[in-house]
């Protein structure tokens, strides 16, 4: 899958201002700092598409983002969305809780959405916020793939002991386990083989 072009199109507080749901959707999120924003700009090969910091928090919003690929793919026009990080202690409280029901209002209802891809730290043992969260994708039937980020940071085989671990969390309450995907936005590796995954979602 090529990319043509690709740009910001919305930002939006909740499900009531989203922008019209007429393409297919999909979504990233993990905590503040995971590399939401990085993958974005990775992914489509365009450096300030996606705001990005070195303090976490700053995605405060749902961002949406207007993707065209090449003609020579089946998929034309389809949307990525930076969804506002989790576990960021230091937002106050009554906002955070905002920001989380305004995230899983868009996740249970938002119509065209495929897929949840969440992101995870390859450098951390599994988190239980993020079990937690993949967890209420899964009791909620939401399609959804793991992303570990930063893989440029550590060693192949620390990043797959990581892997190992997060998939036994996983199987302690299910038996079928997301597809799993290994990122950097350094090196661009992952690239490839998400941009793979999304095409043939849409089909
Ligand atoms: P919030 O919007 O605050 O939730 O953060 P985010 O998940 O969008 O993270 P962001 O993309 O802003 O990246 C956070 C920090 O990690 C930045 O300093 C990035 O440069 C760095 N970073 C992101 N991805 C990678 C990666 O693959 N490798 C390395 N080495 N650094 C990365
Ligand atoms: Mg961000």
């Amino acid at each position: 899958m090529k990319i043509k072009s690709a740009s910001f199109l919305t930002s939006a507080t909740g499900l009531r201002d989203c922008p019209r749901g007429d393409l297919p959707e999909f979504a990233m999120i993990g905590r503040s700092n995971v590399g939401k924003s990085s993958l974005i700009n990775m992914l489509t090969g365009r450096r300030g598409l996606a705001k990005i910091s070195a303090t976490p928090g700053k995605t405060r919003l749902l961002n949406f983002f207007d993707i065209d690929t090449a003609a020579t793919a089946r998929a034309g026009k389809w949307r990525l969305v930076d969804l506002p990080g989790y576990g960021y202690a230091k937002v106050a409280q009554a906002q955070r809780a905002d920001f989380n029901e305004a995230v899983a209002d868009y996740i249970e209802q938002r119509e065209n959405l495929l897929c949840v891809f969440v992101l995870i730290d390859s450098r951390l043992e599994p988190q239980r916020i993020d079990i937690d969260f993949i967890q209420w994708l899964g009791e909620r039937d939401m399609p959804h793939a793991l992303i570990l980020t930063k893989t440029d940071k550590q060693s192949p085989s620390a990043t797959r002991a990581n892997v190992d671990r997060i998939q036994q969390s996983l199987l302690a309450w299910r038996a079928e386990l997301p597809p799993v995907f290994l990122s950097s936005s350094e090196t661009n590796a992952g690239r490839a083989e998400i941009l793979r995954f999304i095409e043939e979602t849409m089909r």
